[in-house]
């Protein structure tokens, strides 16, 4: 089963879109395939125990039509906020379905959280004792608790999360008697929550952080023997790392989920129910965007292609170009597929005022010319997700394929009229 949109059929949906009034309209567009999110949905139910509670991480890709399908597949969501919250909630999901994890949760946001039942990972101890204040008897909450196993930085700086220094959770060797005490001071804290980080951590690293989460809990099971009856659940958050490249063979789940069960059994805790958050595994290899190059200077070095996708789209890629990497393919204004002779080395810039804004750089491709459309390859998540509105750009449409081959729009482009609406602060 290949792990990416097969070229072809990019081609193919291109060529649709070529021919759709759409693109009379809009220079870009996303393509969103929901099917891909179906097999990726069932690969981790199938990988993991029955009894696991899958959430879909909203941050990686926040289109509404994406979270019903997915509640429409049984899986729960993870909220980082409260404009994911609302956003789940308008989805159709039950409010025990959404797990709120911001690290920066006001008072009224734990309330409402609370009140509604909502399950809550707590990022630090503050938050624990505004939870503790607050809090009703009636509460029917799941309240977790998140720490740092400090099992090292991964390869990508920015968004490796469980190094020795993290701003997220509670760091568990320094931390380790208090920890403890929390939980003996809290008999509802009933679950334990952790994440690695999002890409560049491997699977091994990953399977650490657990270990590490799981010898700890084990230690106190010695001086605390209360304490596997009052934990319920380990979160294990997300972070299974997907590929960017051709040719690679992607970390595969159901080798991470058998090696977390193993865990489970080794440290005697396998009563606890499982909870992942993963985002980029069921999305970026969903989902591929195109730009029509609208400019080539053939006389800077390397060449440039001017593109209407830049760092408003392409945020991390742009901002730490050493750690991300996307597939390029080259289409012409027919939406073939170009030939890879006669090449040239290119950069593919945005349309941003700023020098930053070159979101593939120095990249052999098929020679270009103004027309011609570039294809950038796994942005299904955290693309679109980070849209920035510097330079008031529209967001392009964002489409799926019908049950009939056609496209469908998940999301329509944005107008020049709502971005003036947005700024006037009218909605
Ligand atoms: C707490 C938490 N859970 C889940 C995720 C999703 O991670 P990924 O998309 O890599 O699976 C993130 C992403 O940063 C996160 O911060």
């Amino acid at each position: 089963m290949p792990h990416q949109i097969a070229e072809e059929k990019i081609a193919q949906l291109t060529q649709k879109w070529l021919r759709s009034p759409l693109s009379a309209e809009h220079p870009a567009c996303q393509f969103y395939l929901t099917e891909s999110l179906t097999e990726r949905l069932h690969q981790v139910t199938n990988a993991f125990p029955a009894n696991s509670l899958h959430t879909v991480a909203i941050k990686a890709n926040p289109l509404l039509a994406v979270l019903r399908h997915v509640r429409k597949r049984g899986f729960a969501v993870e909220a980082a906020s409260m404009g994911e919250i609302q956003l789940a909630l308008e989805a159709g999901f039950a409010e025990e379905q959404i797990i709120f994890d911001s690290p920066v949760k006001t008072e009224a946001e734990l309330r409402f959280a609370l009140h509604n039942g909502m399950p809550v990972n707590v990022d630090n101890y503050h938050e624990l004792a505004r939870i503790a204040a607050i809090r009703k008897n009636t509460c029917q909450s799941a309240i977790g608790l998140r720490v740092n196993p400090q099992v090292g930085a991964g390869s990508i700086p920015t968004t490796s999360v469980a190094a020795s220094y993290s701003k997220f959770g509670i760091p568990i060797k320094e931390q380790n008697e208090h920890l403890l005490q929390a939980f003996r001071q809290y008999p509802w804290l009933c679950g334990v929550h952790l994440h690695i980080g999002s890409q560049g951590c491997s699977i091994n690293q990953l399977l650490q952080g657990i270990d590490t989460v799981l010898h700890f809990l084990s230690q106190w099971r010695g001086t605390f023997p209360e304490l596997p009856n009052q934990l319920r659940f380990l979160d294990i958050g997300g972070g299974l790392p997907v590929s960017y490249q051709f040719n690679e063979t992607p970390p595969n789940m159901q080798e991470y989920a058998t090696q977390v069960v193993q865990l489970l059994e080794k440290h005697q805790w396998q009563h606890l129910q499982l909870i992942t958050e993963f985002g980029r595994y069921y999305h970026v290899n969903s989902g591929f965007s195109i730009s029509k190059v609208e400019y080539v200077k053939a006389y800077t070095q390397p060449q440039t292609a001017m593109i209407h996708l830049g760092a408003d789209y392409f945020v991390r890629e742009c901002l730490n170009p050493e750690s991300w990497y996307h597939e390029v393919s080259v289409l012409d204004n027919q939406g073939v597929r170009k030939l890879p002779t006669p090449s040239a080395t290119y950069n593919l810039a945005g349309p941003l005022c700023f020098a930053g804004d070159i979101v593939v750089r120095n990249r052999e491709l098929p020679k270009m010319h103004p027309e011609d459309y570039v294809v950038i390859h796994d942005t299904g998540g955290y693309t679109f997700a980070m849209y920035s509105r510097y330079i008031s750009r529209q967001m392009p449409p964002i489409v799926d394929v019908d049950s009939n081959g056609e496209l469908s729009l998940l999301r329509p482009g944005e107008t020049a009229a709502q971005t003036v609406l947005f700024w006037e602060g009218k909605w």
